[in-house]
């Protein structure tokens, strides 16, 4: 029986900054660079980046456009649908840092591109 290597990373969270042309349904098209770059700063700010802990990466279309903008964390495989800055730090706080998932922010099962 082999065992598992331990991660390099101990969350990733991705965020689709796909571009899209009006009217399709988009995560660039709402604030989803903007929120990036809040997240990486706010996980470098609390030390959760690097090796052992967190990563924040950019992705193309996740496929679940019409929840845009999305973010998923892996490996949890956590799907969330975020409005403004404060949706993001709660994610960081809660999910990232502290494991736990942020049950208002979770983008329904059923949404697709
Ligand atoms: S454009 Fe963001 S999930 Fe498709």
């Amino acid at each position: 029986m082999s065992t598992s290597p331990t991660p390099y990373f101990q969350r990733h969270i991705f965020f689709c900054l796909n571009e899209r042309a009006a009217p399709e349904a988009c995560c660039a098209c709402h604030g989803a660079q903007q929120a990036f770059d809040h997240c990486k700063k706010q996980v470098k700010a609390q030390g959760l980046a690097g090796p052992g802990k967190v990563r924040v990466n950019k992705s193309g279309c996740l496929d679940r456009c019409q929840g845009a903008p999305v973010a998923v964390v892996y490996p949890d495989g956590v799907w969330y649908s975020y409005v403004d800055n404060e949706d993001i730090d709660e994610i960081v706080e809660s999910h990232l840092k502290n494991g736990q998932i942020v049950e208002r922010l979770l983008l329904p099962p059923d949404v697709g591109r």
